[in-house]
């Protein structure tokens, strides 16, 4: 009686596990997508290659997705979305004139409206990680590689514009400007690879970028990444 007792109860923990399990494989991550994001979203390509359409996009590119992002933090973020761009996706169109000065209004920049739940963050990134760019070379960063980082700093904040645009966490203390997206969770965030192919080629990502493609060697152009992606 007692043990036929414990097997029912046992078989009845298997069923609702297989239940749980069974309801997040249902979840259909190209619906979920197409029902709650597509609207704000360019999932199929190509960027934009005139300026009115750069200052028409209502949010970032996602056609790939699965070559920039790490699924991990995927995830997680779209559960609760923190802020990336300060200025927003184009900071022209939040950019304020007042006595003469210019300054962007953060405070009307809205948050990516994602709010997904657990399962559908799954099933979402699984589908986003499907979108990857066929051509971008993998392998190309060991974000495990020593390097210096002072050498890192002189390239990013002195010999090269980057932190005119984008904000990063030097020695504890953030820094750097708002009209490109913040660079501070980048070892999280971005795939190491992509992160190279960005810098090397911005304009290959989005044709009509503000970000200016800087001839750099091999060697600047890895230590930028190593100290934007390193595990901190
Ligand atoms: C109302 C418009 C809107 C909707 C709907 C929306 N987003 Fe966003 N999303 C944004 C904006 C704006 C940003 C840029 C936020 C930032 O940089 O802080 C963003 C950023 C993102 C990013 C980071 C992109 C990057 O390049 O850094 C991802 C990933 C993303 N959204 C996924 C989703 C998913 C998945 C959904 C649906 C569940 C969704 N979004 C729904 C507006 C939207
Ligand atoms: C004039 C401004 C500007 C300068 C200078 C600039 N960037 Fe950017 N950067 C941008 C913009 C704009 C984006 C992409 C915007 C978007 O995705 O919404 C970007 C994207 C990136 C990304 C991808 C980040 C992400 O989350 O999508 C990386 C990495 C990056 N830049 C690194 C650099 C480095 C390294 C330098 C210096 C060699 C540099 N940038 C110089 C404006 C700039």
């Amino acid at each position: 009686m007692a043990r036929s007792r414990i097997l029912n109860a046992a078989a009845g923990g298997l069923f609702l596990a297989t239940a749980v399990v069974g309801e997040a494989a249902a979840l259909d991550g190209k619906a979920v997508f197409a029902e709650k994001c597509a609207s704000c979203h360019n999932i199929t390509g190509p960027a934009s290659t005139t300026f009115h359409g750069v200052l028409q996009r209502k949010a970032p590119d996602l056609f790939y997705a699965g070559s920039k992002f790490q699924r991990e933090w995927l995830v997680r973020w779209l559960q609760s979305p923190s802020r990336i761009r300060p200025s927003g996706t184009m900071f022209l169109n939040h950019l304020v004139t007042e006595d003469g000065k210019d300054r962007i209004d953060e405070g009307a920049v809205k948050p990516c409206a994602s709010r997904l739940s657990a399962a559908e963050s799954e099933a979402v990134a699984d589908y986003l990680m499907t979108h990857r760019d066929a051509k971008m070379r993998a392998g190309v960063v060991d974000r495990d590689k020593k390097f210096s980082t002072s050498r890192a700093l002189q390239l990013f904040t002195k010999q090269y514009p980057c932190v005119g645009c984008h904000r990063v966490r030097v020695r504890d203390k953030e820094t750097g400007g708002v009209s490109g997206p913040a660079l501070t969770d980048a070892s999280e965030r971005l795939n190491p690879d992509w992160v190279y192919a960005r810098i090397e080629n911005p304009q290959y990502w989005d044709p009509k970028t503000w970000m200016p493609k800087i001839d750099l060697s091999h060697e600047k152009r890895e230590i930028l990444t190593l100290f934007l992606v390193s595990r901190k």
